[in-house]
This record gives C-alpha cells, structure tokens and sequence, in this order.
C-alpha cells in the first residue's frame, strides 16, 4: 500500500469548511452571497450540504424540488468550493411521519415516538429504507456529474436503539441465523438454566428492557451486535444507489469517537474512509493535557479503524452549546486542536457548523460565522489561519502514520464491563485505563496505533491490552502468537476472563494458554474503596498506590516485579513478567493511574529503542506525534499548557508555518502547536 492516498481523488487536499445549511437562509439570499465571500476569505474549501434538508428538497411525497441544492452547489463550485453531500436520513419530514408512522423509532419500554428531534427513525422498517433509498437516487441521479460533489455523506451520527416488533422479529431472526436455529444452543450460550430462564420458543426473546430482562449478559451482548448490523444494514442500504451511480465518489458517515452504542470496526467494513465527529471539553477542569489525552486516543482508534487517514468531519470552531459549562477555546486553541487531528491522520478540518442557526436548538452552538455575519471575530481569524496552514501540509494529504506500539480497544468488551456485576461495580473505568497505558507514549512523543481485535498485531513492537476482559479463543490464540513470536504484551487486571458470549473461561484466569503465556495464574479479584490504601513496591523500591482493583495472582513461572504492600496479599504479586517463546508477557494485577505503567513502559521504551518522534525530554502537557510523506517527515508539536514551553530540538528542521530554518530551542507559546519538517535522508 502506498504511503500517501488522498481520500477525494478529485480534490486532493486538506478539507476546511463544514456544515453547511443554506436552506435555513433562502429568505435571505445575501447572506447566501455572503457566505461565499466569506467561504473564501476563511481559506474553506468544502461544505457538508443537505444533511437536514430533507423537507426543503422532498416537499411532498415524491414531489422533489432540487432548486437550492442546484443553485448551491453551483455557487460553492465557482467559488472555488467543494460538497460533501449528506444523505438526509437522519431528520425525516413530518409528513412521511405522519403518513407512515411505522418510521417512528419504538423505546426499550415499548413507547412509540411522536415526530421530532432527530436521529430517531425504525432502522429495520422497510418503508423507511424505501423511503431513504429513493432520496439518496434522486440526489446521485442530479449530482452526479457535478464538479463540486467530491463525497457522500451519509446520514447523521447513526445511533439509537429501536425495539418495535418489526426489530424484534428481525432480531430473532439474526439470533436464529447466529445459532444455527437450534434454541439449545442459544440457551447454552446464554446459560440460561440460570433463574429458569430457558427459551422454548424464539417469540420467548425480547431485546433487553428495564420491564424485562437487563440480566443476561450475552443477550445484551447479542442485542448490542444485533443494532450494529441492522444500523449497518440501514446504511448499506442507503449506500446501493450512490454506488451504483457514482461509484468513485467516496461514501462516509460521521463517527463518534468510541461511541458505545455501535461497534464501528464492524461498520468501516462498508464505507471508503472513516469520519469522525470531534468535541473535546476543553479548559474543562479535568485539565487540558487529559482532555487532549482522551481526544489523542480517539484519533488513533479512527485512523486505525482503516489504517489510513481519515477525515474529522465536525469539531467547533468555538464552543458548543451542549455541554452543561460551554467554554469558549482559548487562544491558540483552535489551531492546536485542528492540527492534533491532523497529527494523528485526519485529512480535514471541518466544523460544526459554518453559520449559526438564526433558531432552532443549536442556535448558540459556535460557528464560523456568528449571528453578527462578519468576518471581524477572533474565532473567524482563527478559523482563517487554519485555513493557512492546511495550504502548506497538502504534501501529507492522506499519508499514513507509523507507530511500533498498539493498543487494544475492543467495543465488545466495552459493553460486558459496564453491564456484569461483580468485584467492583463502580464505573469500571476503561477508557481510564486505557490512557493511563497510553499516557506514557504520549508524554514521549511516540506514535500509538489503538486497534481492535482484528488487527494484525505482529508489527508492533509492544501490544498493549487493558482490562481485554472479553477476548474469543482467536484473540486468545493470536495473543499467545504474538508472544511467542517475539512480541511484548502487557495485560491488566480482568483481562482474559470471559469468551464472546460472557461465559467465564473454566480452569482459571486468564483463559486457557495465557496462563502460560503470561506464567501466572490469577487466582481472585479483590476491590477496594478509595478509602482503602493499597500501595504496591516494585522490586527497586518505588512505591505506586493501587486503586479499585487488586487481583491476587499465583507465579507459575513468571518473575515478580512488584508486589503488594498491604491486604493479606501482602508480599504477593502485582506484576509479573514471563518469557514465552521470543516475547514477553508482563500482568499488571492492579489499577494504576499510570504511575507504574509510566516506569514499565519507560523501560520498555528504552530496551526496544521505540522510536520518538523528538529525541528530546518533553516538558509535561507537551507532545509531539507526526506523519510522513514519501520524502519528508512532519512533526507535530503540541503544547497543552496555557503557558510557554520550551523543547531541545535533536537536529534542525524546516518550520512549515514560516518556511525558516529552526533548530535549539523551539518556543511555544501558550496553546502554541509548532509543525517541523524533516527531509529523509
Ligand atoms: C453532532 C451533530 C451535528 C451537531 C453537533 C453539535 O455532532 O452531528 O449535527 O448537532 O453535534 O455539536
Ligand atoms: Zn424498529
């Protein structure tokens, strides 16, 4: 695979712009002339058309009348623009509504929904997939010999539950597919003989629901499965006609981070490139380097998703208007936040939303263009030089990001650690955990891959797995392979307990050969309260303190690096290490907020000589992660403190914002992200 694809074949460059709504304005056509000035002034190239116009271009069934679009998307294209055009799905009018109600979305309590709000439509209905399909022909039928529609969007954030019967049957239905229509086996799986739960009959099954079951894990892990295909199947559906009229424009829907109601590694199998939507708290008072921290990792899991760039599709400008405290970006901060997506593989700036709603729900939500309409406002200036710089990185357009270490997300596993009961039923902190074991490259400067289960694990030098409580015997099986042949694995706590249906594995944790992989076996889960201070010693002395989780674990084989301070597991592990085949395996039995996994993961750093994007010492809330060309290396370095950093450069580079030569020390300011370039030899 080449290093470097650009997504639109033809436009490729980055992508500025956003969402666009020009049918909230058709009273006012100067301000639809205003904005293609303004488009230009703010150096956006593209605009996300139509996501919410399905009743401005489909007045009446079958009635279609295409005449804003048409004239917008002229507009935008001698304006030197491109589209992105949306699938209107996600808001139906209110005459299909009213007219088919059998659209409307059902709750988990069996409650239809009255028309409104969005994003709630039956995906299962066919009449609805009809009535989608036969929009999105229209819409590929007209576009598709324009110059300026360079992708298809599809609907809006898919998401959502739907329980009506047409989604029951159809469940049942994926359920009988799944076990080969033989009840036993589901209620084996199920392990339903537990409260006298056995199915005589598929009718019997009925998605979880608070008036019925919310009890059986693997039924809630089923369902979940469930939705991710029928969403999936909703969306293929609507994707058949653009494909079949333009079939080299690419087809994408927006993704919401590690949203946990569909599992995406399930759904990028359908579309050409991943989107992502991207709304980090900034200035929240958790602290901007975690909030950068958890935006970092979000990042990583949807260049990964694909393995290769993929387009950020909405972020604010400013501010939202949704979160309880809605901060506006300081400083620099717009640009630090555009470029860390760039940084680790998006292809795109792209804004919710270019003009603020006059009315409507999100009329405060930030916007390129505020209700003043002028191009005089900080966040406009900002949006502009933005605008600057993604000019001068077209070199990296669709360049692919190497990193030599991957971590583990698995949405499967998501789902079974919010919903069994046991040990410590507080919030059991994945994503947490996941950066605390991600922190520590990050701190460094080092490229992080976070892949799913699927992924070929045997190009990194060190894999990490926290809290893999759910792994199928393949994942089980591709672990110790990658052991074995030379890897450095790291698992927690939790991990390797239950198969694909939640079943616990017999014959002790962690399930079948990563007892031996890992030369432990662990044996029970003790949870504390925060109350309770546990502290762990490593074998040179250092003291970490653990928190809600502490598994008791028995050596049989593996070497101890730290054990336990306190509890009657006194002097008993905490962490282990194990050679096993050419690899090693390390078990972390404890919760760390990062503290030990700082240590561990230095080292390894070390031993492995891990490449850093920088060799230098990075101050704390500073980072630098980069992507590379076919001749020529981008560093980004990204500074999250509200103060000015210094870095001890290694070498000289070229600055790519001013083209000057840069080499000592590099200033950042406050918020301040610098972007080096460094010719390969
Ligand atoms: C989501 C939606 C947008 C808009 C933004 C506001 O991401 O896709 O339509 O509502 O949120 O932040
Ligand atoms: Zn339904």
């Amino acid at each position: 695979m080449k290093n470097t694809e650009a997504i639109c074949k033809n436009f490729p460059h980055f992508l500025h712009g956003g969402d666009y709504n020009p049918e909230q304005w058709l009273e006012s056509p100067e301000i639809l002339e205003q904005d293609m000035e303004l488009m230009k002034a703010s150096g956006c190239n593209t605009m996300t058309l139509n996501m919410f116009a399905w009743a401005t271009i489909e007045p009446e069934e079958g009635k279609y009348d295409f005449s804003y679009l048409d004239m917008m998307m002229d507009k935008i294209y001698q304006n030197g623009g491109r589209v992105i055009l949306g699938t209107p799905s996600g808001a139906r009018p209110a005459w299909l509504a009213e007219k088919y109600p059998e659209v409307l979305r059902v709750t988990e309590n069996g409650l239809k929904n009255l028309f409104g709000s969005r994003h709630n439509h039956c995906y299962t209905s066919k009449l609805y997939r009809e009535k989608t399909a036969q929009i999105n022909r229209a819409l590929a039928e007209r576009y598709k010999n324009h110059p300026a529609l360079i992708m298809w969007h599809l609907s809006n954030e898919y998401g959502g539950e739907c329980h009506c019967e047409k989604c029951q049957e159809a469940f049942r239905e994926w359920l009988k597919q799944k076990y080969d229509n033989d009840l036993d086996k589901l209620n084996f799986q199920y392990w339903n003989r537990f409260w006298s739960h056995t199915f005589t009959s598929w009718e019997q099954i009925h998605s979880p629901s608070s008036l019925g079951e919310l009890r059986c894990h693997a039924l809630t892990l089923d369902w979940k499965r469930f939705v991710t295909y029928q969403t999936t199947e909703f969306m293929k559906n609507e994707i058949i006609p653009l494909k079949e009229i333009t079939p080299d424009i690419p087809v994408t829907t927006n993704f919401m981070g590690a949203y946990p109601g569909l599992d995406y590694s399930y759904m990028k199998d359908y579309i050409d490139v991943v989107s992502n939507d991207n709304y980090p708290v900034w200035h929240h008072y958790f602290g901007d380097d975690i909030i950068a921290l958890k935006t970092a990792w979000i990042h990583d899991l949807d260049r990964c998703l694909m393995d290769k760039a993929f387009i950020m599709m909405e972020s604010a400008p400013s501010n939202t208007n949704w979160t309880q405290v809605n901060k506006l970006k300081r400083p620099n901060m717009h640009k630090l936040s555009s470029m860390q997506a760039v940084a680790h593989g998006a292809d795109s700036v792209l804004y919710f939303q270019w003009r603020m709603s006059r009315g409507g729900s999100e009329k405060f939500h930030g916007a390129v263009v505020d209700h003043s309409g002028s191009a005089d406002t900080r966040v406009f200036r900002d949006v502009t030089s933005v605008g600057e710089t993604l000019k001068k990185l077209d070199e990296i357009v669709g360049a692919r990001t190497k990193s030599e270490v991957g971590i583990i997300f698995s949405w499967a596993n998501m789902w079974t650690l919010d919903d069994f009961k046991g040990f410590n039923n507080n919030d059991r902190k994945y994503y947490d955990n996941i950066i605390a074991n991600y922190r520590p490259f990050w701190d460094r400067g080092i490229n992080v891959d976070v892949v799913t289960e699927g992924a070929d694990f045997s190009k990194y030098k060190i894999l990490i797995a926290p809290m893999l409580h759910l792994m199928t015997g393949e994942t089980v099986q591709k672990l110790e392979e990658y052991v074995a042949n030379g890897g450095r694995l790291i698992m927690t706590y939790l991990s390797g307990m239950v198969n694909e249906n939640a079943l616990c594995y017999l014959g002790g944790f962690p399930a079948n050969n990563l007892k031996k992989v890992f030369g432990i076996w662990a044996e029970e889960v003790d949870a504390i309260y925060d109350t309770d201070e546990v502290y762990v010693k490593t074998v040179d002395g250092k003291k970490v303190r653990a928190y809600d989780f502490c598994e008791v674990i028995r050596p049989q084989g593996a070497t101890t690096l730290a054990t336990y301070c306190d509890e009657y597991y006194k002097g008993t592990p905490a962490v282990t290490e194990n050679s096993f085949g050419k690899g090693k395996a390390y078990y972390i039995a404890f919760r760390d907020k990062g503290v030990y996994a700082d240590m561990l993961y230095g080292r390894l750093i070390d031993e492995l000589k891990i490449e850093k994007n920088l060799d230098a010492d990075l101050p704390n809330g500073v980072t630098a992660h980069s992507r590379e060309s076919e001749s020529a290396k981008y560093i980004f370095v990204e500074n999250y403190n509200a103060d000015k950093k210094e870095v001890c450069l290694d070498r000289e580079y070229i600055d790519v914002e001013t083209g000057e030569k840069v080499s000592g020390k590099l200033l950042l300011d406050g918020y301040g992200v610098r972007i080096l370039k460094a010719d390969k030899e």
